[in-house]
């Protein structure tokens, strides 16, 4: 028996688990379950993560956590226990499936066109690293970290999952027309990947130009990789076009630990009840099974599923509002009844998978520091990050003061906006400015430089940020402003 761990969760969590893990009882699934102390009433206890001691070394020992939703406190300034878990345990892929229902009835059903998308959204990066400054008392700065490695890893997940589906497609999502350094990173690390994957179609799109494909002809797209909060959009709009977040399965794929839960939240308006729509757990619970090696009772758990959908049977929250809805728990019963019956259309077959190979690397040390740039590197400048409320010419031969023999002023901008040595009188200003600062000819500066230059320019202003502007062998490693 393979033991992992689950936690019911808060809210609807204990129906919606009860529910499943009845499902699994019962298709004699080779699981046992040790349930493990996480959510609300865990952070209430006073443990500011909100999980016990104890829970997080079961979790660490089993590999694999199956987690209902939780709630996380208001305003007592703890972080989601969601987030927390996935940045802990180093979950750096979020995949979520999702596909046509029959039964499930949406725009794209009643028109025949069938959806079958996964996301993979990166977990870790972007600006869910939750740095985030207030530089003056009108202007809140946040840094989203795009890295190499962090890209990497995910990046190859999907490639190797998608190979595994079988994808007519995979599809790297992105804004780098505009955040050129950061997006332009994971889009070369994608077309660096796609090198060993010849055999699968791979292409990439701009997000807003996908968000409007996928609300068009979903049935195009197969597999779609992204950054985190491009990532966190584009799949609640997939959910949409599948019938909500009720169907709506999710995995947190890391290396060691692995997060299985529903993408719904903890819908404090039916806890209790015994209505919710036990769905989108049971599918992430399946997904779990493939996950594990269990490909037999994934497909019969899936197949039943499927029918008992597309007999009607349903939940107050969808379906046939004519027919009367079932609760969980007769849903759940429903499906166990329906164990061996194939659905006339997407029926699963164990065939068709193919067998899921572990990912357990043993690091003997850890390969994301390592950097083939690192000894490269130059410095050829900084930003200063000015607090002022005064106009850019005056800002600008306070600098040029203290600009001394290794640097001149480059230019001067506001919100990202060139302001000077030229600029648009209809630019509108905030009270904070990026002074940017070069060396003469491009000559490689030293970290006393720049510290001298910090030195000398604090007599005149507050300096709020700063950052050092490199070449990465020949190649710029910061964004200009607009205009400059
Ligand atoms: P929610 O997903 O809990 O609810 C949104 C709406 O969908 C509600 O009307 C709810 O009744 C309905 N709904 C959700 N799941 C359902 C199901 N299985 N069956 C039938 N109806 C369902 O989102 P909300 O209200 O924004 O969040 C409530 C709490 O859940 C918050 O404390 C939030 O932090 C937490 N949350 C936890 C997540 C997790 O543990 N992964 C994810 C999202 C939210």
């Amino acid at each position: 028996m393979r033991k992992i761990a689950v936690a019911k969760g808060d809210g609807i969590g204990p129906e919606i688990m009860d529910a499943v893990l009845k499902i699994f009882y019962e298709a004699k699934v080779p699981l046992e379950y040790v349930l493990v102390d996480m959510g609300k009433w865990v952070f209430d206890k006073g443990f500011n993560n909100g999980m016990t001691p104890e829970a997080k070394q079961t979790i660490e020992t089993l590999g694999i956590l199956f987690k209902g939703p939780m709630e996380t406190p208001k305003g007592k300034g703890v972080k989601s226990i969601n987030v927390t878990a996935r940045k802990t345990w180093n979950t750096y892929a979020n995949t979520r499936t999702f596909q046509t229902l029959h039964g499930v009835d949406t725009v794209f059903s009643k028109a025949g066109i069938p959806v079958d998308i996964t996301v993979v959204r990166e977990n870790i990066e972007d600006t869910y690293g939750g740095i985030e400054h207030m530089l003056t008392y009108d202007v809140a700065l946040s840094r989203r970290f795009i890295t190499r490695p962090g890209s990497l890893q995910v990046i190859k997940y999907a490639f190797e999952m998608a190979k595994k589906k079988n994808a007519r497609r995979i599809t790297c999502a992105h804004k780098a027309n505009i955040m050129k350094i950061t997006d332009g990173l994971f889009l070369d690390v994608f077309y660096e990947v796609a090198k060993d994957y010849p055999e699968l179609k791979s292409d990439d799109v701009i997000v807003d130009d996908l968000c409007m494909k996928l609300v068009t002809r979903p049935d195009n797209f197969d597999v779609i990789v992204l950054t985190n909060l491009q990532g966190d959009i584009v799949s609640d709009l997939c959910a949409g076009l599948v019938g909500g977040l009720g169907f709506a399965p999710s995995a947190n794929i890391g290396d060691y630990i692995c997060i299985f839960e529903a993408v719904h939240g903890t819908a404090p308006d039916i806890a209790g009840k015994n209505i919710a729509n036990p769905t989108a757990l049971l599918l992430s619970g399946i997904g779990m099974l493939r996950h594990l090696g269990f490909m037999e009772t994934a497909v019969t758990i899936e197949n039943a599923l499927l029918y008992t959908l597309e007999q009607g049977v349903h939940t107050g929250d969808f379906g046939d509002k004519s027919k009367p809805a079932v609760n969980t728990t007769e849903f759940a019963k429903i499906i166990i009844q329906n164990f061996g019956r194939q659905p006339q259309q997407g029926a699963k077959s164990f065939l068709s998978d193919k067998p899921v190979t572990e990912t357990h690397f043993q690091l003997e040390k850890n390969s994301m520091m390592e950097s083939a740039e690192s000894s490269t590197e130059k410095i050829i400048g900084v930003d200063f990050f000015i607090e002022s409320n005064e106009q850019p010419i005056n800002i600008a031969n306070k600098c040029l003061r203290h600009a001394g023999v290794k640097f001149k002023l480059i230019n001067i901008s506001n919100r990202g906006t060139q302001v000077w040595p030229t600029g648009s009188v209809y630019t509108n200003l905030v009270n904070q400015y990026n002074v940017r600062f070069e060396s003469i000819d491009n000559i490689p500066l030293n970290q006393q430089d720049v510290l001298g230059l910090y030195v000398s320019l604090s007599g005149d202003f507050k300096i709020c940020s700063s950052e050092l502007l490199l070449l990465l062998g020949d190649k710029r490693a910061y964004s200009l402003a607009q205009g400059q």
